[in-house]
């Protein structure tokens, strides 16, 4: 079955809203080093992306988690178990977190917070998008590409059932009722 996209944000307004946020990241970090930290697989396109649009004079390191959620009955908690943690340390570091997208919230509110006990010296959330409507954790974003309303999108390293991430634009999925 092939699913009706309609585009919603095209590639050359990601690039360039990717280009503005490197560009104010630059100055933000100016005299200090980023750690970007990228929840798999989502984030990825969006933070390979921002890293290279990021000045040459703050280095970037990057590092990845995978989590997955426990399921339905834990699903208000936000706990995750994590499947891949980080393989660096955090003390000291000026973390960045980089996501596709924040929609409850929950799952990176329980990740931020145990960030924080890994005694960073900063920790920041930078997001392509947003959808405040959805929110039920409080998740402060310092960094955000567009605010979109409630619609479920794809694209950009976001998917439905696994499929999609690689569409450089992003788009909302009219599903058509059918099974695939
Ligand atoms: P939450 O903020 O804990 O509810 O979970 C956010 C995660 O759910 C994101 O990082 C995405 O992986 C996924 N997600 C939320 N909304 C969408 C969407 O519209 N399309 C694709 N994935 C989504
Ligand atoms: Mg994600």
């Amino acid at each position: 079955m092939t699913d009706n996209i309609r585009i919603m944000i095209t590639e050359e307004e990601i690039e360039q809203r990717t280009k503005e946020l490197g560009e104010q990241i630059s100055r933000d970090y100016a005299g200090k080093q980023v750690h970007m930290i990228c929840v798999l697989k989502g984030g990825v396109y969006f933070m390979t992306a921002l890293s290279k649009r990021i000045s040459e004079d703050v280095p970037v390191s990057l590092d990845f988690m995978s989590v997955s959620s426990y399921g339905d009955d834990t699903k208000s908690s936000g706990i995750v178990k994590i499947i891949k943690d980080l393989d660096e340390p955090l003390i000291g570091k000026d973390v960045l977190i980089v996501e596709d997208i924040i929609d409850s919230g929950r799952t990176l509110y329980y990740l931020m917070g145990m960030m924080r006990e890994r005694k960073p010296n900063s920790i920041k959330l930078c997001t392509l998008l947003d959808k405040p409507d959805r929110r039920v954790r409080d998740v402060k974003v310092d960094y955000l590409g567009f605010e979109i309303e409630d619609r479920f999108v794809v694209g950009c390293g976001m998917d439905y059932q696994q499929k999609y991430r690689n569409l450089p634009y992003i788009g909302e999925i009219i599903l058509t009722g059918e099974e695939n």
